[in-house]
């Protein structure tokens, strides 16, 4: 029954997308039509009269005029096709460019991303940097940019991507198609295989030490302390911890890290979409060239310890690990050093910017929410008892699945993703030139397609199998999240874990409304006055 309600839901959609299109396509086909008409009747007498040569000095004396007056329809035509093809502000002599790009700098990326479709509707053509820039939310569309090859480079000021170390280096904004495909395959090896099975123990442990550590609690299941806790900054030193044991395994200064972190998140946040101009001004620039150069060499210290201890051991380890893997492409000259480096300052940051703010708002759900948690804990006690949570447990965890899945549809961190067009092509009957920067806005898109209770946060949304078109959390394709299936065994770990000793409760009445949140780059609590708070209180307490 339900699944036939997804279904008829589904179908309603595209039925009414492509009537809409329908409808729209026939309308400018009959303005087109309309047009022709009239252009035809207007040049009617003056072809008789030049004909038939009745009355052929009236027939001279108008048709220049009349030539004239054919000429600007003919403008005015073209210039109503042309925008008919893509939706969208006006050109209007280059203010519409300027204004787009303004309200990008201003309003931060992911809000003026829901802005423009918002007002024009799921496909939007704007501008940024000068440069004509495509918005979409339509799942057809989505989908034909995530799966296509030609889509695999993003945008951004090169200037910007220099300066914090992206620029043809990393995997995450590489634009440089031949060297992102030499990186990526060591992203995929380290996040896929063996990594992904340690990643559940690893979260685990890392898990339980973080909270004993805060909470001074003792590694078994049982608690003693309520406490309140600076809840992104314990997330971000789980996540940073999990992805040390993980791809780097060398002792680091978590606090310190994590700190670097924040402010190299920052500086690519303000920088990625500054226009050049802002780059000659060394001195309003150089805190955040700062700001990246910390993280670099805090980045840089790590790998010099980890040459070390490689050359220092005695056999290679048992695990290879990313780092090790790296470092041996660079000794066989497969990849540059501050490729290496930048590798790895990417997959120590990829877990902290994502994974702590989407379990921040996963937490705030669950304490908002009792009747979802009092689901969840249930789930977890019956699969794992006493112990803590294994590998042949996560598929049996189908409500804790998702309740993630369902918390990053109506609460996502990272609600969109950038791309660039590397060739011409046609998205959805409108054509996109080579060079056009896409915004593909993930968020909009699973507020706006296929889900029951699009507006509400509601496990009956994830009650059916939802295809993959209509909710891509990760992307998909060649360019898609390369740590998708770890973030997800991650989140699992942490939260099951979490959720087995401690009852969560927000701090000072907050809730995810009341939240100040910044939606720039993605979607996450603004920081500047105060840091998000909760209160953890021992379950055996709270159940007592
Ligand atoms: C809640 C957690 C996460 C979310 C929602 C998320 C989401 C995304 C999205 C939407 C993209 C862009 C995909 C596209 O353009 O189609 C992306 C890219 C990426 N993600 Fe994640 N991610 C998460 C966690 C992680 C983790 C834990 C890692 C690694 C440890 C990771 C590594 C990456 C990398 C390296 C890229 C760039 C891939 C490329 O450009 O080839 N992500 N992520």
């Amino acid at each position: 029954m339900k699944q036939n309600i997804f279904r008829t839901a589904g179908a309603r959609s595209r039925k009414e997308y492509s009537l809409k299109s329908q409808t729209k396509a026939a309308y400018v086909e009959m303005r087109q039509f309309a047009l022709g008409d009239t252009l035809l009747q207007m040049s009617k007498p003056a072809r008789q009269n030049l004909t038939t040569g009745v009355v052929p000095e009236m027939g001279s004396r108008a048709t220049a005029p009349l030539l004239f007056f054919l000429g600007l329809l003919f403008i005015f035509v073209k210039t109503l096709q042309k925008k008919a093809t893509l939706p969208g502000p006006s050109f209007c002599l280059g203010i519409g460019p300027l204004i787009s790009y303004g309200r990008f700098l201003w309003m931060g990326i992911g809000s003026a991303s829901n802005y423009y479709n918002e007002k024009y509707g799921q496909i939007v053509r704007v501008w940024i940097h000068g440069e004509e820039t495509l918005i979409i939310s339509r799942s057809s569309a989505v989908n034909h940019v995530m799966r296509k090859a030609h889509y695999i480079s993003r945008f951004g000021n090169k200037q910007a991507l220099k300066c914090i170390g992206m620029n043809e280096n990393g995997i995450i904004f590489n634009n440089n198609p031949s060297i992102w495909k030499m990186t990526r395959p060591y992203f995929a090896k380290a996040l896929t295989g063996p990594g992904l099975q340690r990643t559940l123990a690893v979260s685990v442990e890392s898990t339980r030490n973080h909270l004993d550590k805060l909470l001074g609690s003792n590694s078994t299941t049982t608690t003693s302390t309520t406490a309140c806790v600076d809840i992104l900054l314990f997330l971000r030193a789980i996540t940073l911890d999990i992805s040390n044991r993980l791809f780097l395994r060398v002792p680091m200064h978590e606090g310190q890290i994590v700190s670097k972190i924040q402010k190299y998140f920052d500086t690519w946040q303000t920088l990625l979409l500054k226009p050049d101009i802002f780059f000659k001004f060394k001195w309003i620039y150089k805190k955040y060239e700062k700001a990246a150069q910390d993280l670099q060499d805090a980045v840089e210290e790590l790998l010099l310890k980890k040459q070390q201890e490689l050359q220092e051991a005695e056999k290679l380890q048992d695990i290879t690990d990313f780092a090790t893997d790296l470092i041996f492409a660079q000794t066989h000259g497969k990849l540059t050093a501050e490729n290496v480096r930048q590798s790895v300052l990417e997959i120590l940051i990829a877990g902290p910017d994502t994974m702590s703010v989407s379990i921040f708002f996963m937490l705030m759900l669950i304490a908002q929410h009792p009747e979802v948690e009092k689901k969840i804990v249930e789930e977890i006690q019956e699969v794992t008892g006493e112990r803590e949570v294994q590998n042949s447990d996560l598929q049996l965890l189908k409500t804790v699945e998702n309740f993630i899945y369902e918390s990053m549809r109506y609460q996502p961190v990272v609600d969109f993703t950038m791309r660039k067009a590397l060739k011409d092509d046609v998205i959805d009957g409108y054509p996109v030139k080579k060079g056009t920067n896409i915004i593909l806005n993930l968020g909009r898109m699973h507020k706006d397609e296929f889900f029951l209770k699009p507006n509400e946060f509601n496990l009956e949304n994830f009650a059916q199998n939802v295809p993959h078109r209509y909710f891509q959390p990760f992307g998909c394709g060649p360019r898609s999240c390369v740590g998708k299936y770890i973030a997800m065994v991650m989140m699992k770990g942490i939260l099951v874990t979490m959720l087995k000793r401690y009852r969560v409760h927000s701090h000072n009445g907050t809730t995810l409304e009341n939240l100040k949140n910044n939606h720039d780059l993605s979607y996450h609590p603004n920081e500047s006055n105060s840091l998000p708070r909760m209160t953890f209180t021992p379950r055996n307490q709270a159940e007592a």
